[in-house]
């Protein structure tokens, strides 16, 4: 039996995990820590409170007391740390919390992994610490070789993690992995993210705000091929290794934003074009080669079938995102688009 903490585990991909590990490994024990930020919902984890191999801590991975003492009771044998103010638009209105969460959190796991003897601690990050690729090269892609060249707050934040983790390993022999993955959609993705946000106002009728002209390109992974990418890495992946995980999926938002449009039945009038995000990033684009011919992954679901799931969970699941779309989100959104949510019916 293993036993991994799970940090973040009550957010979208670290929701994820924890379902897809519960029931492919029926032998491992998961402990989900978290903080429950705006971005964490316990409601999303009442599926599997009551089972007996899973257990819920409230915590800030911060809060360096609280993650010994849990690592203390629990002596895990990996860590998976998912906890992370993940949201770039955030960061570029407040960096500040980012800068504690992700990297000063992810030095107090990696502190508590070596003082509790863990046999692996599993940094998830991000490929936006590659920066960005021009659009007119199509044939330019991510490597792990890649030089970390960051834009955000938030992709300098996880960068200045994935370093530590690397220090760590090379300073204290903690035995480190990283993986670097896309852009991620599926369920339970707060509806603050481009694809549940336009799936959310085109579903109310509300405009659908584009950032720019809508021609920066991202490249999309259905959720359970992450969950899956992870797993692999967590049984073969090489110590001290970064592992990048991507489908080779690139898409413009534009036509992601007109393809929610069309699968809902709602006119593309709804679309209106924002002021830009400040130094957005052009285009992301993973060569997932390293994790394929090394650990034999290769994504499972195809785009046009994860975006149909993904729109039908939305619809389906209405009360959890009408539920956390209130509150602080609403200030959030008035910050970030001028008007509140209800303000722009
Ligand atoms: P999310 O914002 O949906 O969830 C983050 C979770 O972390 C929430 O449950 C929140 O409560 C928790 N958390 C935040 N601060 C915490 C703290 N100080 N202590 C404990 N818990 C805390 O994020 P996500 O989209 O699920 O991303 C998860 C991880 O994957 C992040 O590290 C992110 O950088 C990385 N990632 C995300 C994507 C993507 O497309 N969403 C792609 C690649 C990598
Ligand atoms: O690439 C991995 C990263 O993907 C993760 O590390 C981040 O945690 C995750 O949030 C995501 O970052 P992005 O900035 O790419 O995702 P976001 O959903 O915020 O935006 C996707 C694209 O859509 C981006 O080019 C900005 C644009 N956008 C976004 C929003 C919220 C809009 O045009 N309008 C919007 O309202």
């Amino acid at each position: 039996m293993r036993k991994i903490i799970v940090t973040g585990g009550a957010g979208f991909i670290g929701s994820n995990f924890i379902f897809y590990m519960l029931e492919r490994h029926p032998e491992d024990r998961i402990i989900c820590l978290d903080k429950l930020t705006y971005a964490g919902n316990l409601s999303t984890l009442a599926p599997v409170m009551d089972n007996p191999r899973f257990r819920f801590v409230r915590a800030d991975i911060c809060d360096r007391a609280a993650v010994n003492q849990l690592f203390q009771e629990e002596k895990p044998d990996i860590v998976v740390n998912f906890a992370a103010e993940s949201h770039v638009d955030r960061s570029i209105l407040n960096p500040d919390i980012f800068l504690q969460t992700n990297i000063i959190g992810t030095a107090v796991l990696m502190d508590a992994c070596r003082e509790y003897g863990a046999a692996r601690f599993h940094q998830v990050s991000t490929d936006e610490v590659y920066g960005d690729l021009p659009l007119d090269r199509p044939d330019l892609l991510f490597t792990e070789e890649t030089p970390i060249h960051t834009s955000s707050p938030y992709s300098s934040s996880k960068a200045s993690a994935d370093l530590l983790s690397l220090a760590y390993y090379r300073t204290y022999g903690l035995p480190v992995t990283i993986s670097r993955c896309s852009n991620n959609y599926g369920p339970y993705q707060f509806p603050e993210k481009l694809i549940p946000l336009m799936i959310a106002n085109a579903l109310n009728d509300r405009p659908l705000p584009v950032y720019g002209e809508g021609l920066n390109v991202r490249d999309w992974l259905y959720v359970e091929d992450h969950c899956l990418a992870i797993d692999r890495i967590l049984e073969k992946g090489r110590i001290g290794e970064v592992y990048n995980i991507g489908g080779h999926n690139e898409m413009k938002n534009i036509d992601i934003v007109r393809l929610i449009c069309r699968e809902l039945g709602k006119p593309e009038s709804l679309i209106s074009y924002v002021a830009d995000r400040r130094g957005h990033d052009l285009r992301y684009a993973i060569d997932p080669e390293k994790i394929h011919r090394e650990l034999g992954w290769l994504p499972e679901t195809k785009f046009a079938e994860g975006i149909r799931k993904t729109i039908c969970w939305y619809l389906d699941n209405r009360t959890w995102w009408e539920e956390i779309v209130s509150g602080e989100y609403q200030e959030y959104y008035k910050k970030m688009y001028g008007k509140t949510d209800e303000e722009m019916q």
